[in-house]
């Protein structure tokens, strides 16, 4: 009988830790990327048919350039239930429209600079630069934005959902 309570207990106190446990990781991060077609999506592409394993948080929006992207589509993937967003387009030199990378590197500095204003902390938005032949190097940005996320927890301030 003593034996039987004592167990009872002790399977408890296991499901309360393993509830604790899936609480803190049930979190999974909606993370927008925004690839070039170029470059980045060719890199997201080469990562898929060398079969490298990432996180699978993101939702790819394939766009011409880098260069194209106006800060409201950032703004408005906020609102829409993003936790966060990944721009990512060619090397400085490589773009196909020669400066768009260029262009969006300095928007996204002063859009950095008014994420905190709006109530969104900096590491939600990263910038990087993946070739169509670095596979291995978008798996590691993925997977740096998905930790970072993560770490952050849910944007609410700007979540209109
Ligand atoms: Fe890739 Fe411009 S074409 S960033």
């Amino acid at each position: 009988m003593k034996q039987n309570a004592e167990r009872k207990t002790q399977d408890a106190e296991r499901n309360a830790q393993d509830a604790g446990r899936r609480t803190q990781d049930a979190f999974e991060p909606k993370i927008v990327a925004f690839l070039c077609n170029w470059c980045s999506y060719a890199g997201a592409d080469l990562a898929g048919t060398s079969r490298k394993q990432y996180a699978p948080n993101i939702r790819i929006i394939k766009v011409p350039c880098t260069g194209r992207l106006d800060p409201i589509v950032l703004i408005k993937s906020f609102e829409m239930g993003a936790d966060g967003i990944l721009v990512s387009g060619c090397h400085p030199g490589d773009c196909h429209y020669r400066s768009g990378n260029y262009l969006a590197r300095r928007r996204w500095m002063i859009f950095n600079e008014m994420l905190q204003f709006i109530g969104l902390e900096q590491d939600r938005v990263q910038f990087s630069w993946v070739s169509a032949a670095e596979g291995g190097k978008f798996v590691d940005v993925v997977n740096k934005i998905t930790e970072d996320i993560k770490k952050l927890g849910p944007a609410k301030e700007y979540n209109a959902s």
